[in-house]
């Protein structure tokens, strides 16, 4: 059985993709330091799964902590999640965010490449795109200056990954640049858990149906779109967790020195106001929101052209933009109890 390297494998996308592994005949090993997530993950993962998966609390920039997991088990692949992903804090504390998403991918790599451990997929961001000219984005459309330092950390990883592979390291590494996730396990038992008001569109909007916020604001409806309100990907956690055990398949049967990058997302752009319409629609229940003020900065338009990932890891998504708003909801209301 595969042994697979989940950093940050407690985390939101982290532990769908755990139970994915598991469920496809691989054996995740998860460590995480828990600066963003709870241990109760991993008796959530017990409940889904009947039987507990390797859990090691740590950073996973910590040599001494890999070595250890590495005498303990042969590990074939890594799949890299940890990193910090709050962009206003980026801004703030750029050094916080520089340090632990760029240096623990270095670590790691080193590790990596010391033990021969030769697959890697790493969590990238369409955040790379910035805004875009021509839509939708293909993997192919230019990087653009990043926002903030957050989006920077990821296009440095990119460019780190893409040098490693260029001096013969040994390595098959994908990137996935990840639309924007939402939804959650169907079963409720795990999902996204935004630490304070959450700064993302779908735990604001769950929260907001559940009381703890008083009102979702939307964040202008003067854009030049359909109704006003901004364009997004909203790709639901199971697609995208499945798309993590494609790209382990695709890599397998590639060369060593292998690098390549591909959009994850469904294709289809929804707005803001669509993406309201559809929970509560599909949940029965009324959303209590504004229209307010643009959020500087926002993108006003984005989602993935997904040929490349259809064609060569032959991916698809199956759940709609319905199914995550249920399974979204479903999470929320077992948080709330
Ligand atoms: P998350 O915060 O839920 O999960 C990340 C996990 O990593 C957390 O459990 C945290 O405790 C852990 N962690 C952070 N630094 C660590 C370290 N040095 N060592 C060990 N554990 C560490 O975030 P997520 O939404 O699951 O995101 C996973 C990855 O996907 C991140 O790299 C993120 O940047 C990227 N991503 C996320 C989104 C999104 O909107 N959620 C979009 C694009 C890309
Ligand atoms: C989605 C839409 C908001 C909250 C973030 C990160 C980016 C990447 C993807 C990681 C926008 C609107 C939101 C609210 C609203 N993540 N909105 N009211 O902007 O795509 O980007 O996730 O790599 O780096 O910045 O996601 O969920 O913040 O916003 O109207 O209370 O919802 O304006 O149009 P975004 P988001």
């Amino acid at each position: 059985m595969k042994k697979i390297l989940i950093t940050g494998g407690a985390g939101y996308i982290g532990s769908h993709t755990a139970v994915q592994l598991v469920q496809a005949g691989y054996e995740p090993i998860i460590i995480d330091d828990l600066s963003n997530s709870e241990e109760k993950v991993l008796g959530r993962l017990k409940e889904i799964l009947g039987k507990e998966i390797s859990f090691y609390k740590g950073d996973c920039g910590d040599r001494q902590l890999l070595e250890q997991i590495a005498k303990e088990h042969e590990l074939s692949g890594v799949i890299h999640f940890a990193a910090f992903k709050a962009v206003g804090e980026s801004t703030k504390l750029p050094l916080k965010y520089y340090r632990n998403n760029v240096g623990s991918l270095v670590t790691l790599l080193q590790f990596m490449q010391d033990h021969h451990i030769k697959d890697l997929v790493f969590s990238s961001s369409c955040t790379v795109y910035g805004q875009p000219d021509k839509l939708p984005v293909t993997e192919a459309t230019p990087r653009q200056d990043a926002e903030s330092p957050y989006g920077n950390t990821k296009k440095i990883c990119e460019d780190i990954l893409i040098d490693f592979i260029k001096s013969k390291s040994g390595l098959r590494v994908i990137s996935l640049r990840y639309f924007n996730p939402v939804g959650a396990h169907p079963s409720g038992k795990i999902g996204e858990l935004p630490i304070g008001v959450p700064a993302n569109l779908v735990p604001f909007v769950t929260q907001a149906a559940a009381g703890i916020r008083e009102k979702l604001t939307v964040f202008g409806a003067d854009y030049d779109t359909a109704d006003g309100s901004c364009i997004r990907d909203y790709i639901h956690v199971m697609d995208l967790a499945d798309a993590h055990l494609k790209a382990f398949e695709y890599l397998s049967k590639q060369e060593d020195n292998f690098y390549d990058v591909f959009n994850v997302g469904t294709g289809n752009g929804n707005t803001v106001l669509e993406v309201i319409k559809a929970f509560e629609k599909v949940n029965g229940i009324k959303v209590n929101y504004e229209i307010g003020p643009r959020r500087p900065g926002d993108i006003v338009k984005i989602w993935a052209d997904t040929s490349k990932i259809n064609e060569k890891l032959k991916w698809q998504p199956s759940y709609s933009l319905e199914d995550s708003m249920r399974d979204s909801w479903n999470w929320q209301r077992q948080l709330s109890n």
